[in-house]
């Protein structure tokens, strides 16, 4: 019973939310670094912008400074007793550009000593591959990932990073995320890769284009791996907020089904080698002429996954729609769980969705499941000593650690680890805010830039060590 006694407590961010030095050390300018700065009081969503315009706001380009503090940062992961620490490794330091023949050296060391540093304290580094920040050059240039030439830049840039640290990290992952596309808005696709469609074009197509064109990318990139080192673990990751149906109806069982076989498809392709078979169904009945070949569909089954890693932030609900005789998921809206409370941002808070969605997994794939990215974002106090009494954190992950625990002693799933997002403050993805906090760790910094981005430990950080001295047991 319980957890395993080397289970990998420890917390998660990405490369372009927190390091900064967005123009140091070589890098190159990334997707991320075109995107302004939103609000989630005005409403106001990030802007793409066509290259860096003296005047924005950039969130990015410094966000929290980990390029410069990130000693100090491990240092603080360490005091609560950190056993892993998952990040990204930007491709705009190894590839500012994705297509140069030699990688950057500035970019590869400043990861060698990274890793180093979390291994003096015994933290396993955990590596994302691609998290949000491909090469601006790649989408310009070659219009991202709906380009097959972008496979061999992915590839490449997989292959330098995995020799490199071949004896530092043994757990990647490919694509964060990958399935986020699903939804096929602007602000996705450019996420995932796919820079923006023309005018006229179908969306969903291009995104099934450019999401084909990444699994090969991965597929290819898990045979170079373990090809490299055996011993490794290379991953998917999937963004996983299950649809529950709104009524008992069986036509909302059937839509929140199939909207689920929508958005996690991509699980069935990185873990079976293969895509179900609605999806070529669909591409029949959609009159959608992909670039698919009998290469790429022997190449995905060959470059299976060693594990499910995801994320959980929330669960949907949806309703059927009579319009919708199909029920084809990108024609649906989400409806409001009337049983949830939502953050301040909307999202639905369900501790126990975790549980569903983590049988849901177990049911269908026969890998290891890690969960990468839980988290509460939120405005922090700071009250006049100095503190931040963030109680509501406390009880979201508390909430859903135990349902992590319940899946591992009473469903027996075979779980390796959990690093919450994010453990210091960084800069929110959806909306580039640096007051969407999630972190353990205050950073001196506001929504405008303006901040000392001094460290301070809010009181989750005691609870946090707490958590992980006891491997969860405290919480029992
Ligand atoms: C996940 C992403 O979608 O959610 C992270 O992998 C992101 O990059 C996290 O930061 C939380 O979302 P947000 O928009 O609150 O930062």
């Amino acid at each position: 019973m319980g957890l395993r006694k080397d289970f990998m407590w420890g917390g998660a961010v990405a490369a372009h939310q927190i390091e900064g030095g967005w123009n140091e050390g070589g890098k190159g300018i990334s997707i991320a670094d075109v995107m302004t700065a939103g609000d989630n009081v005005t409403k106001t969503p990030r802007r793409i912008t066509d290259g860096v315009i003296p005047g924005e706001n950039y969130p990015n380009h410094e966000a929290s400074d980990f390029y410069h503090h990130y000693k100090e940062d491990i240092a603080l992961l360490a005091e609560m007793g950190f056993k892993c620490f998952r990040t990204s490794i930007a491709w705009t330091r190894i590839f500012p550009k994705c297509d140069e023949a030699e990688p950057n050296e500035e970019g590869l060391k400043f990861y060698d000593e990274l890793f180093d540093e979390c291994h003096k304290y015994g933290i396993e580094p955990i590596v994302t591959l691609s998290h949000f920040e491909m090469p601006y050059y790649m989408a310009k240039h070659y219009g991202g990932f709906r380009n097959r030439a972008c496979i061999d830049f992915f590839v490449k840039f997989a292959t330098v990073c995995f020799e490199r640290y071949k004896d530092k990290v043994k757990y990647w992952m490919t694509f964060n995320e990958i399935n986020n596309q699903a939804d096929p808005n602007p602000h996705h696709l450019v996420q995932e890769g796919a820079i923006l469609a023309e005018e006229g074009e179908d969306l969903e197509q291009v995104m099934y284009q450019s999401a084909h064109y990444e699994l090969v990318a991965s597929a290819l990139a898990v045979k170079a791996g373990h090809a490299i080192n055996p011993d490794f673990m290379i991953g998917c990751m999937i963004a996983m907020c299950p649809i529950y149906p709104y009524s008992c109806k069986p036509v909302d069982v059937l839509a929140a089904e199939k909207f689920m076989q929508g958005k996690y498809f991509f699980t069935d392709v990185h873990v079976k080698g293969k895509y179900p078979n609605w999806v070529m169904r669909k591409f029949e009945r959609k009159g959608y002429n992909l670039d698919i070949t009998e290469e790429d569909l022997a190449i995905l089954a060959e470059g299976t996954v060693d594990y499910i890693a995801f994320s959980y932030y929330m669960s949907y609900a949806v309703e059927a729609k009579e319009t919708n005789p199909h029920y084809d998921y990108t024609e649906y809206d989400y409806v409001r769980n009337h049983f949830l409370k939502a953050s301040d941002w909307g999202w639905q808070i369900d501790a126990t969705g975790l549980r569903y969605a983590m049988n849901w997994f177990a049911d269908r794939f026969d890998v290891p499941l890690m969960i990468v990215e839980n988290g509460f974002g939120a405005y922090d106090k700071v009250e006049d000593d100095g503190t931040v009494n963030d109680d509501y954190r406390v009880e979201y992950l508390g909430n859903h650690i135990k349902s992590m625990i319940e899946c591992v002693e009473e469903d027996g799933i075979d779980l390796l680890g959990y690093t919450m997002w994010a453990p210091i403050d960084i800069v929110s993805a959806s909306t580039g805010e640096m007051d969407k906090r999630y972190g353990f760790v205050y950073v001196d910094k506001n929504n405008a830039g303006e901040g000392t981005l001094a460290r301070s430990k809010k009181k989750s950080f005691y609870w946090y060590k707490e958590v992980i001295a006891t491997n969860g047991e405290c919480l029992k």
